[in-house]
């Protein structure tokens, strides 16, 4: 059983998508949540990186570096060219030109600031990627039965019983020794701790989710377990915005419309 402490939400991969990241806020406000935690990637691929950069500024409590904070502030490497143009159109936007600019400013400070890529508590850890390398490495679904080996050497890494990770888009859980991911559905949106078997746990994406749900993701953790909580939102919205804008491709918007 880890330490008493309060509800807390963990989400990922909010991508620029405003419309997402705000029905996910207002649900966590409406569950009477007061702890958020960003697990990285608020921008890129999405049409509105400003908005939600603003968003967490004003209500996560920790926010970390994520693979596509890490490229708009330093170039992109090893991206495919769909991603590697939505990063380049992100650091466009918010590079400051000048520092005259002080929302601008503001908000490429609040990029540098988020260096730190490990949360640490008690009783678990949360990062982007994986316990082993915190910002690049995917902890993917088929990693537990495809390569048991590197499950294993993350599950050694590990120095709390939970990891909380985002990356791949695709909320569920992989037990230690445990031979295969653990989709939400399987488990019917709640995972229990077991205090004899330590867990990563996914929490999925906020605003670019692939497990072809189209709702938006995010993890509500309450010490004993997890919820995978999924959130309605005006997905036609951020998908016409996407479109109108020059920078991002257009396969942005259909794999909202498609959850993958
Ligand atoms: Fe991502």
């Amino acid at each position: 059983m880890l330490a008493p402490m309060g509800r807390i939400a963990i989400l990922s991969d909010v991508h620029g998508n405003a419309e997402a990241f705000k029905a996910v806020l207002e649900d966590i406000k409406q569950r009477g949540i007061n702890t958020i935690i960003n697990i990285g990637d608020l921008i890129g691929y999405g049409p509105e990186p400003e908005q939600c950069i603003d968003l967490a500024m004003e209500f996560c409590d920790v926010s970390l570096f994520g693979n596509h904070e890490y490229a708009v502030l330093n170039g992109a490497q090893g991206f495919n060219p769909v991603a590697e143009a939505a990063v380049n159109f992100v650091r466009k936007r918010l590079k400051p030109p000048d520092t005259t600019n002080e929302d601008m400013l503001r908000r490429w400070s609040f990029l540098e600031s988020l260096l730190p890529s490990l949360h640490a508590h008690a009783g678990f850890s949360a990062m982007h990627g994986s316990p082993r390398h915190f910002i690049m490495e995917y902890v993917l679904p088929s990693d537990p039965e495809g390569d048991p080996l590197k499950i294993d050497s993350i599950f050694d890494a590990m120095l709390r019983p939970i990891a909380f990770v985002g990356h791949t888009h695709f909320p569920g859980v992989i037990e230690e020794s445990g031979t295969r991911f653990l989709t939400m559905e399987s488990l019917e949106g709640r995972y229990k701790l077991s205090p004899k078997r330590n867990a990563i746990i996914n929490v999925g994406s906020v605003g670019q989710p692939r497990d072809r749900d189209i709702r938006a993701c995010y993890a509500e953790f309450d010490g004993e377990g997890v919820y995978f909580r999924r959130v309605e939102y005006d997905v036609d919205t951020t998908v016409r915005k996407i479109y109108e804008l020059d920078g991002l491709h257009e396969s942005l918007g259909h794999r909202l419309l498609e959850g993958c």
